[in-house]
């Protein structure tokens, strides 16, 4: 089986965050997040990131990632739910010749990936992955299969173990306490799967899920919240 492991620590972490405001009109803002278009990605705090933009915080993720699975040139890795390919673009730049592509569902963010990244991503569904089985040496979703519902975010796990058994890493939205999961619920916006670490690991299992895996948990920090 998989192991819990964190490979995001070196991003940012005093992320403010104005709950009270995204809480305000929930509805509407996570009709809007929903979409993955322009109000998600580079629209209003309240939609989504507010600027989804290219600042380097993956590079050091990105060596994390190639030393964790001990990646090298000519290998292949595929990063499901890849946005505007960041990632892609940075794990090409740690590790020249290694065979870096994305998928994600929304053009608005592929049309938007840096040049590095031309030509090396998909549009697609992390459910259904045009891809054989066991032809990536590693694959990684980063917050991206609880945006799907149960039954298809299990046949997204299930999709990563075809193309690269127990070589995957899957990092989900998870709360460890009431308190955890209220403060979860006013802020998420395109999370339709959630629970708890434990429950994460059912669902890993039922999916036959093996690679690593690590949570996206909002913690009670009065220093960066406003709730
Ligand atoms: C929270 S963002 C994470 C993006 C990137 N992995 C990161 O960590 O910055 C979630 C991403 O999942 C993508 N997404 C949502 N539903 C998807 C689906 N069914 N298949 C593939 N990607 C999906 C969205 O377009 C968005 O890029």
């Amino acid at each position: 089986m998989g192991r819990e492991i964190n490979l995001l620590e070196a991003l940012p972490k005093k992320i403010k965050r104005n709950v009270a405001a995204r809480r305000r009109e929930k509805a509407r803002n996570r009709h809007a997040a929903l979409a993955f278009g322009k109000a998600y990605f580079d629209g209003s705090r309240e939609q989504g990131y507010g600027g989804y933009r290219y600042d380097g915080r993956w590079v050091p993720v990105a060596h994390r990632l190639i030393d964790h699975f001990g990646l090298k040139p000519g290998e292949r890795v595929l990063d499901v739910g890849c946005a505007k390919g960041f990632l892609v673009k940075d794990l090409l730049g740690a590790c020249p010749g290694l065979e870096v592509y994305g998928l994600d569902i929304s053009l608005y963010a592929l049309a938007r990936a840096p040049q590095e990244a031309a030509g090396r991503l998909v549009a697609g569904t992390a459910d259904r992955l045009p891809f054989a089985d066991g032809s990536f040496d590693a694959v990684v979703s980063i917050n991206t299969v609880h945006n799907l519902e149960r039954a298809r975010c299990l046949r997204a796990l299930a999709e990563i173990e075809r193309l690269a058994p127990g070589r995957g890493f899957v990092q989900v939205d998870a709360y460890r306490s009431a308190e955890e999961r209220r403060l979860f619920e006013d802020w998420m916006l395109t999370a339709l799967t959630h629970g708890s670490p434990e429950d994460w690991k059912e669902m890993f299992s039922s999916a036959g899920y093996s690679g690593d895996y690590y949570w996206t948990i909002l913690e009670a920090d009065p220093e960066t919240l406003i709730t």
